[in-house]
């Protein structure tokens, strides 16, 4: 038996926001939209059916906030009212099935394709990298601007809708990572240059959220602590930008690491063929954890009960969070507090990737 403070299953409050439990679905693009980016009833099925399984706070795939922030043609928006009443369908059908609803909101940047964003992509600086599959423009001064105000207009939007609240999406190689990043921002002006001028993106936009929505409104962010890449933000540098989200008063960090250029450690981390668990960013989740308040949402490669507790009880770790197990099995969380099962029995093997890019969410193991 865990102890009850370290007990997954114990009802925690984020901020104002009770949860009924540390077990988190980690946001994770479905691909289930049509082109208008309005949530369809079969994602609002899938979010019914996730919360029936149990999770404490449902995080959606990536929103995006503006249509040039677009990263495939089938996700969610944020980005105008007409998308307000889906958002609030999602809401509601996670509410009645006792789950909490975060709006994942972020924009894909240099990663886009003009094909899907309608423009030749956004990004700090106009250079082609491997992540990158077109030259991105370099952003002009009015267009961060914007970009930050459509943030704060996509949370206020959320908020609007009935989530309980929204997470930046400040990791994978998106916009606001590659703000961050010595490897993507050459810029030269106020936006680039040593890291407080490369925070200044993300920061502004925390800002201008919490103007939007009020500081007691949780804000997450999805941080990458290192891209995993010669020259790109490492442990160091993002630990200085962990401290400054936390004293700018975020509501948790989930730490997450890996950009597509970071070769065998993506973001989305292929398991070995033993399928033994990994839990792969949780050196930088704990060492981030020693140095700020704010909670600490652990992600990428946990797979059992043992494990999720073990990060609890040895404080590495405030919240857990999952993705792929959760396509496999929505039911995990019940499933592990039941003690039916003990762990998930996804073999991270990215079928599900694949798959949800040519338009079939779900596990692709028999
Ligand atoms: C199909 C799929 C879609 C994903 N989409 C997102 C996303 O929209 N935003 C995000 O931050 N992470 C996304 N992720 C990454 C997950 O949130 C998570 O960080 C990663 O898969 C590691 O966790 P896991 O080992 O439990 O799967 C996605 C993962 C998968 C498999």
């Amino acid at each position: 038996m865990t102890k009850p403070e370290t007990n997954l299953f114990t009802p925690h409050r984020l901020q104002g926001l009770e949860l009924r439990n540390r077990f988190i679905r980690s946001a994770t693009l479905e691909g289930l939209c049509g082109v208008d980016g309005r949530a369809t009833a079969a994602l609002i099925d899938l979010y019914r059916q996730l919360a029936a399984g149990g999770g404490g706070l449902l995080i959606s795939g990536i929103t995006y906030v503006a249509e040039e922030g677009r990263l495939i043609p089938t996700g969610l928006g944020a980005a105008s009212d007409a998308q307000l009443a889906g958002l609030e369908k999602l809401a509601v059908a996670v509410h009645q099935e006792g789950g909490s609803f975060c709006l994942q909101l972020g924009h894909a940047g240099g990663q886009g394709q003009s094909k899907v964003c309608g423009r030749q992509p956004l990004a700090p600086s106009a250079t082609k990298l491997e992540q990158y599959p077109e030259m991105p423009q370099e952003m002009t001064l009015a267009e961060i601007e914007g970009t930050v105000a459509a943030f704060a207009a996509a949370a206020g939007r959320a908020k609007q809708a009935g989530c309980d609240a929204v997470q930046l999406h400040a990791a994978h190689g998106y916009l606001i990572n590659q703000f961050l990043s010595p490897l993507t921002n050459q810029r030269q002006d106020a936006y680039g240059g040593d890291l407080a001028a490369r925070s200044r993106f993300l920061l502004e936009i925390v800002s201008a959220v919490q103007q939007t929505v009020g500081c007691d409104f949780p804000l997450l962010v999805k941080l990458n602590a290192s891209d995993n890449l010669a020259g790109g933000l490492d442990i160091d540098e993002s630990l200085v930008v962990a401290k400054l989200l936390d004293a700018a008063g975020i509501a948790a960090i989930e730490i997450s690491s890996g950009t597509p250029a970071s070769g065998d450690q993506l973001p989305i981390r292929l398991g070995h063929e033993s399928g033994a668990e990994m839990a792969y960013n949780v050196v930088l989740s704990r060492t981030i954890k020693q140095q700020v308040n704010c909670p600490v949402i652990a992600v990428g490669g946990i797979r059992s009960l043992h494990v999720a507790t073990g990060l609890l009880r040895t404080k590495q770790a405030d919240y857990v969070s999952l993705s792929r197990p959760l396509i496999r099995e929505p039911d995990l969380p019940n499933r592990l507090q039941s003690g039916a099962s003990e762990k998930s029995t996804c073999i991270s093997c990215n079928g599900c990737l694949k798959t949800m890019l040519r338009g079939n969410f779900c596990c692709v193991v028999p």
